[in-house]
């Protein structure tokens, strides 16, 4: 069920994240990234990389999108990810979430008890993973319940 939806918002998912990417904020790193969020009423949520000039407190596009997320009220749901990023919005190779982005989006799937599945766009391939892939043996919510 979950899948047929994935299937059928994948294209609309990708265009949203390359879509966002628009609105990233990196005068510092010049490499923009886009993530985009499917829920499972078809929902899309999107979220650029908003940098600060004390470069450590940058925030990726994928926290972004969560914090988006969770501030119009979704806390589960959460089906799948997009993510694209380049130098200037130029994008070449697929890039995954970075460590920090892998537990927050934990956070929002566990919510849900999904595990989404993370599409990271490049212009030759798009890889494609589960996140408890890429983040195996999460500390999550249920660890403080
Ligand atoms: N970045 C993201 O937005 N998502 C990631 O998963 C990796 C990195 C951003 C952070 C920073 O603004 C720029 O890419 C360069 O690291």
């Amino acid at each position: 069920m979950s899948d047929a939806l994935i299937a059928e918002k994948r294209d609309e998912l990708i265009a949203a994240a390359r879509g966002a990417m628009g609105s990233a904020y990196a005068p510092y790193s010049g490499f923009h990234v886009g993530a985009a969020l499917l829920f499972d009423d078809g929902a899309i949520v999107t979220g650029a990389n908003f940098e600060n000039a004390s470069y450590g407190l940058s925030l990726c596009a994928e926290t972004v999108a969560c914090a988006s997320a969770s501030q119009a009220g979704r806390r589960g749901g959460l089906l799948a990810v997009a993510v694209m990023g380049g130098m200037g919005g130029a994008v070449e190779a697929a890039i995954s979430p970075c460590g920090r982005c892998r537990q927050v989006v934990n956070e929002l799937a566990a919510l849900g008890g999904t595990d989404p599945l993370v599409l990271c766009v490049g212009t030759q391939e798009t890889v494609e993973m589960r996140l408890s892939v890429l983040l195996p043996n999460a500390f999550g919510p249920a660890n403080l319940a």
